[in-house]
């Protein structure tokens, strides 16, 4: 797409504004030009539109710039200041035509006197004007009237007028407007001759026909006088405002114009006292003989600071001195030329407002500064205050509207550096010489401030988080405490000093000791002696290197008591437990757990042992021992032991061919408590032992060797020790098998083996040999076999 560039040209059009001023005093059209010239622009040019302005207030003839011809230029065609005429206002019958020396007589047979009507003047009435046309006579000063042979008739005129040459030449000059001359009428009065031309000045002045009034002896031709043509002619503006040419050598007011003038003021290198002022030059600055500067101060009230101060034209600026800070100005430089004010240039201006005095932070907190000053010199509407974070670029500035000399400047952040300027504005926006000041915010507390979850009897170890804001490091104070005092508030004394108190106790401390440090966590070794003991801690964050310090948090902090070295020694029913301690303490608290029954047991002693009784036999019990100091606790010294077994009450067992089921009794000292057993059986026969250990209270003993005696041992077993046994024994259901065995008897006596005797005897010996080796270890049964076939 093309785009068509139209190359502008821009032309500003300044419309002028035309001021018109008439001047009394008399002179000639062109010494009145000069005049025009020289103090004003020109000779007034008229125009359509001006035309009702410069009439309004007329009340005589006045000159304007026109003339017929300037140097020989065609006539009429401009205005003295090279204004084409584009407007004309004529009187009627005028401007009077040149009729070029033609001296033709129009005289009739009668006589007449036609110089008469060139002394009118515009205000004769219209029944004298009528004439004017028809009079062409024309002005031939120059002409000898003395010849008869050119004029006859001028001769005739002559005598009938009564008149010589010469009178009729001087009345002529009155006609050609020589001023002396045409308005003194007395000049005539005294000549018999002139008596005609006397009572006409006095009609022309009362602007009324005077025909009948002629004592000549020629009033009696009416003929119209013609107007007179003039050379030299230059526009008069009638009072009316109708033109009619004038003689340009004649003395009249004449009315000058000028444009008015708009020029440029600056002022600059304004401060709180001073400021300069410049313009640019007036109009005909030949003629300005000087501008005159005036200024105003405030809205209303004026002040003469250098009133009508003049200098010369060259000086085009003016440096004024001694204002008043934050006041308004108002400058005037009028161009004074010929003892005219031009149109003024006017500038307004405020000076500076001076400095804010002894600025002072009276208060500054964590979030908010209170500031104060005194009021500058001179005058101001409101303060401007302007706050920078110079430690921490990222927060933008503020600024804030003051009406006093005091001000709170609210949402600081904490532990920073501020810097606060100060500044007396008027005008809304112009602010005047700064003051600053800079201080730091206090710091915020610090965050979640505690004491670590172990505790340790000789060190102290805590930590914290960084407080919201800025901060440089820390200070922590520790003070050892009574017990029970809890440590709610620290309240800062000086830079090193610090009470703890306690909203419900009377007693505070002072701490003097205090270390600082950038680390968010202290470990502190309070001494070996130190065990159970109650400390206050308090922590502030510091800024401004260190110098500032922020609300101190306290918290409660203590090192835990020492444990004991503890010892057990169990018996059946009861457990005595006893310690040895290496720190303070102020009583122990003594606790028994186990797992085998229901039971719990817990008791304070300040004693360095304790007798646990109604125990249970054969039971794992567990000791805890704490040491109790005031409100603080060991950890718990713990022990754990059995106590004695007992035995079990009684064994049973019942057998099912080779399987026997055995149960006892727990010992009644162990009541329901589940303890552990160990039930061990043997064969005396077959040389074996099996042991069992179970918590239950009995037993099912499958696959055991038919015929057979076993033995049972049932104990309590606690850790390394067992109880003595409860016992039984029982037989498994035998397996039985035949055994023949034939003895042969011989004896030296006959029939001695065939004895009832012998044989029992034999019986009662095999008996006791198989007794002696099986007992009842094993099944058997001996006896006589049938021998029958
Ligand atoms: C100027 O001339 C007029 C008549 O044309 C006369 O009335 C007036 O008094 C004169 N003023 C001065 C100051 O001579
Ligand atoms: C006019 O007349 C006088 C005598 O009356 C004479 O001296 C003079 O030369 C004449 N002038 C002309 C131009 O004729
Ligand atoms: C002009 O004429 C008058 C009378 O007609 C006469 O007295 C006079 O002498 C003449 N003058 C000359 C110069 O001819
Ligand atoms: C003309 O004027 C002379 C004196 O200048 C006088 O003596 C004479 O009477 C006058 N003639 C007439 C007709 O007025
Ligand atoms: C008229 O002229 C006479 C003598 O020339 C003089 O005394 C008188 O003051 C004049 N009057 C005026 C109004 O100029
Ligand atoms: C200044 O004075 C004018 C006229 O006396 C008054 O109308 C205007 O209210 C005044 N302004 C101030 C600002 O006092
Ligand atoms: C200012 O100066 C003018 C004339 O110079 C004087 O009339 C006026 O009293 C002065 N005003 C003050 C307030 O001084
Ligand atoms: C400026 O110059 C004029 C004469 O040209 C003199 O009258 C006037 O006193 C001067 N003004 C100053 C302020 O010098
Ligand atoms: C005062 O402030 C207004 C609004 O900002 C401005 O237009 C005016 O020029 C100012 N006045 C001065 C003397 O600076
Ligand atoms: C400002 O402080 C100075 C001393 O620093 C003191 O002399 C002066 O009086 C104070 N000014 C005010 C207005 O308080
Ligand atoms: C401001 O300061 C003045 C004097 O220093 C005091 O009278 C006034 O109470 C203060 N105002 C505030 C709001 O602090
Ligand atoms: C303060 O003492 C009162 C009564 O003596 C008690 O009720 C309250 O709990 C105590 N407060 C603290 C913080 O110890």
């Amino acid at each position: 797409m093309n785009t068509l560039w139209l190359p502008l040209l821009l032309s500003s059009v300044i419309w002028a504004e035309e001021q018109y001023f008439p001047q009394s005093p008399n002179a000639t059209w062109d010494e009145a030009r000069l005049y025009c010239q020289s103090c004003f622009k020109e000779l007034t040019t008229i125009t359509s539109r001006n035309i009702h302005l410069i009439v309004n207030n007329l009340s005589v003839d006045y000159w304007v710039g026109l003339r017929k011809s300037y140097n020989g230029s065609f006539p009429w065609a401009a205005w003295s200041n090279g204004d084409p005429v584009t407007y004309q206002n004529w009187y009627p019958g005028h401007p009077v035509p040149n009729k070029e020396k033609k001296l033709i007589p129009i005289c009739s047979s009668t006589t007449q006197s036609p110089l008469t009507t060139p002394m009118s003047t515009p205000m004769s009435t219209l029944k004298q004007t009528t004439t004017v046309a028809s009079a062409p006579m024309t002005s031939t000063i120059s002409q000898n009237f003395t010849s008869n042979d050119t004029c006859p008739i001028l001769a005739d005129m002559l005598l009938c007028l009564n008149m010589t040459c010469y009178d009729l030449e001087s009345a002529m000059s009155v006609c050609m407007g020589t001023p002396p001359v045409t308005h003194n009428t007395t000049t005539y009065s005294p000549t018999p001759e002139t008596t005609t031309f006397s009572t006409t000045f006095t009609a022309t002045t009362h602007g009324t026909t005077t025909d009948s009034t002629t004592a000549s002896n020629c009033i009696f031709e009416p003929e119209p006088d013609p107007e007179q043509y003039i050379e030299d002619a230059c526009v008069v503006l009638l009072s009316f405002g109708m033109w009619k040419e004038e003689n340009c050598n004649k003395s009249l007011p004449f009315v000058c114009y000028d444009e008015r003038f708009f020029g440029q003021i600056y002022v600059s290198d304004v401060n709180t006292s001073a400021a300069n002022v410049s313009w640019t030059e007036g109009p005909g600055a030949e003629n300005i003989s000087h501008y005159r500067v005036e200024i105003t101060k405030g809205k209303n009230q004026t002040f003469n600071l250098t009133f009508y101060q003049t200098f010369n034209q060259t000086d085009l600026f003016e440096h004024i001195q001694d204002l008043t800070a934050g006041t308004l100005y108002t400058v005037q430089v009028f161009p004074v030329k010929c003892g005219r004010d031009l149109n003024p240039q006017n500038i307004s201006f405020y000076t500076k407002p001076s400095d804010v005095q002894n600025l002072t932070v009276v208060k500054i907190e964590k979030d908010f500064a209170i500031l104060s000053w005194t009021e500058p010199e001179g005058n101001y509407h409101f303060y401007s205050i302007h706050v920078k974070c110079k430690s921490n670029d990222s927060f933008a500035d503020k600024d804030q509207k003051c009406q006093s000399e005091n001000c709170t400047i609210v949402n600081l952040i904490p532990g920073y550096e501020y810097e606060f300027t100060v500044k007396a504005v008027v005008n809304e926006t112009i602010g005047g010489v700064p003051s600053n000041i800079s201080d730091y915010t206090k710091p915020s507390t610090v965050m979640n401030l505690q004491q670590s979850k172990e505790k340790y009897s000789t060190f102290i170890n805590a930590s914290w988080d960084a407080p919201e804001g800025g901060h440089s490091g820390y200070r922590y104070c520790l003070k050892k405490v009574d017990h029970k005092f809890k440590c709610d508030n620290c309240n800062i004394i000086t830079n090193s000093s610090i009470t703890v108190s306690d909203s419900n106790s009377t007693a505070n401390y002072n701490i003097t000791d205090c270390t600082e440090q950038k680390a968010r966590t202290i470990f502190i070794d309070v001494g070996n002696k130190s065990d159970g003991t109650e400390f206050c801690l308090c922590v502030a964050a510091l800024t401004k290197n260190g110098n500032l310090s922020g609300d101190p948090v306290a918290i409660p902090a203590y090192t835990s008591p020492k444990k004991v070295i503890l010892n057990l020694s169990p018996d059946y029913q009861s457990m005595n437990a006893s310690w040895e301690i290496q720190g303070k303490y102020e009583r122990f608290n003594v606790s028994i757990i186990t797992d085998a029954y229901a039971y719990n047991k817990s008791a304070d002693t300040k004693e360095l042992n304790y007798i646990f009784t109604d125990l249970k036999a054969g039971v794992y019990y567990t000791v805890s021992v704490v040491t109790v100091t005031g409100d603080l606790t060991s950890d718990a010294a713990t022990c754990s032991d059995y106590t004695r077994p007992a035995k079990p009450d009684w064994v049973k067992s019942t057998v099912h061919k080779t399987t026997i089921e055995l149960s006892w009794g727990a010992p009644n000292s162990s009541g329901d408590a589940v303890i552990n057993y160990n039930v061990k059986y043997n064969t005396t026969f077959w040389n074996t032992s099996t042991e069992i250990n179970t918590n239950k209270t009995k037993l099912s003993i499958p696959n055991l060797r038919p015929g057979t005696r076993y033995d049972f041992n049932v104990s309590v077993v606690a850790g390394n020790l067992s109880s003595d046994p409860a016992t039984n024994y029982t037989h498994t259901d035998p397996e039985k098998r035949k055994l023949v065995l034939i003895m042969l008897c011989s004896s030296e006596k006959a029939f001695h083996c065939n004895k009832t005797e012998t044989r029992n005897d034999l019986f009662e010996k095999l008996n006791n040999a198989f007794t002696d080796r099986f007992h009842d270890w094993v099944h058997w049964n001996l006896r006589w076999a049938d021998r029958r076939p």
